[in-house]
């Protein structure tokens, strides 16, 4: 009954939840840096949004039509260039269902962000990949890659898992080379703590016809639970995007917190200050251990470490000490790992149990 393609998958597999955790290593304290989630929980304007909204879930949503209000607002843009969803993988979803036939490709680098993977291999088509260059998107070499088949080239900016970016001049250098034809999703999940880097290619700032902007609430504002999502393109893209979306997608309870948290400068502001604070702190002591450290422009780093047992061993090693990080197996990145920021506390424990656990770990 099952096609070969989606045999051949695994299910995604999400970051351990802190309880489970606790529960299985009998521990009093377990501080998880896997899902570069915010360490300070959700925005609280967002919060009384969603508390206000309570009253009215009896009542079906209005298929995204309020946020999709708010955000073509704030980016001073039309409603019909913008799309939201249950989280970004969600549109990510129905872009792959409304764009991709069934001889059409997929291009995008090597082991890139898990969700997308999982989605493009679901649907059957050709899923080809050009590996990293220091750990960055070989722009280059992607143009270069581009076939007659080529549909959709897929690019996230900061990635996840790296945590690099590419810039202005290389994306828009990378442009040049890309038919009108090839639909490029540019997916900014981590755009907001890249975005006052002067080399950010921030899309907003070009719109062409045929690029797909996605964004996510799950990250800076701090609302990954409640799955919102949003992306901006060509008003005809997202019209048959919004063809193959879930009627009532997203919920009302997404949509009141998400427009509660874009008012939220001042919770945006103090989660990028510490994020900053953290990134520089955990990439310093890191590196002082001997670790290879990728500098990150995200809410995480990405270690490269000298072998899948090295990095299995670390994860587990930690784990015992109450910090969860996330292997990159699943993404293909065998001997790597990829920690988050967390609150100052959690960045200081997680230095002391690195401290502690990595002499271990190499001495095996
Ligand atoms: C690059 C990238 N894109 C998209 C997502 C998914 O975001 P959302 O929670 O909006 O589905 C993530 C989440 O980790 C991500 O890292």
């Amino acid at each position: 009954m099952v096609p070969p393609y989606i045999d051949a998958l695994s299910p995604y597999e999400a970051g351990r939840r802190s309880e489970d955790v606790q529960r299985a290593y009998g521990l009093d304290r377990v501080i998880k840096l896997a899902s570069n989630e915010n360490p300070l929980g959700a925005s609280p304007m967002a919060l009384d949004a969603l508390r206000h909204s309570l009253d009215n879930l009896h009542i079906y949503p209005n298929s995204g039509l309020d946020l999709r209000r708010v955000l073509a607002d704030t980016y001073e843009t039309k409603i019909d260039n913008v799309v939201v969803g249950s989280g970004s993988d969600a549109i990510m979803a129905n872009i792959i269902r409304t764009f991709l036939c069934d001889e059409d490709e997929v291009l995008t680098t090597e082991a890139a962000f898990i969700g997308f993977q999982i989605l493009a291999k679901s649907r059957g088509v050709r899923y080809r990949t050009v590996p990293y260059k220091h750990w960055r998107y070989d722009l280059p070499a992607l143009a270069a890659a581009i076939n007659e088949h080529t549909k959709i080239v897929y690019l996230a900016n900061p990635n996840n898992p790296t945590g690099t970016m590419f810039t202005r001049q290389e994306f828009e250098e990378f442009y040049r080379h890309v038919p009108e034809r090839v639909l490029i999703i540019l997916d900014e999940a981590y755009f907001e703590y890249a975005k006052d880097s002067p080399r950010y290619p921030d899309s907003m700032h070009y719109r062409y016809d045929n690029v797909i902007t996605l964004r996510t609430f799950s990250k800076v504002y701090g609302l990954a639970g409640v799955r919102i999502g949003y992306g901006f393109a060509h008003e005809l893209l997202i019209r048959n995007v919004l063809k193959v979306k879930l009627p009532f997608e997203p919920s009302t309870l997404a949509q009141a917190a998400a427009i509660g948290a874009l008012a939220d400068k001042e919770f945006v502001h103090k989660s990028l200050e510490l994020n900053a604070r953290a990134l520089r702190h955990l990439t310093g002591a890191l590196q002082s251990m001997g670790l290879t450290v990728v500098p990150s422009q995200a809410n995480f780093l990405m270690i490269v470490l000298d072998s899948e047992a090295t990095a299995m061993n670390l994860v587990e090693g930690l784990l015992r000490r109450g910090i969860v990080i996330r292997p990159l197996r699943a993404f293909g990145l065998l001997n790597c790992v990829r920690v988050s920021t967390g609150t100052d506390d959690q960045v200081e424990a997680c230095v002391e149990a690195f401290q502690h656990v990595l002499p271990l770990v190499l001495a095996r």
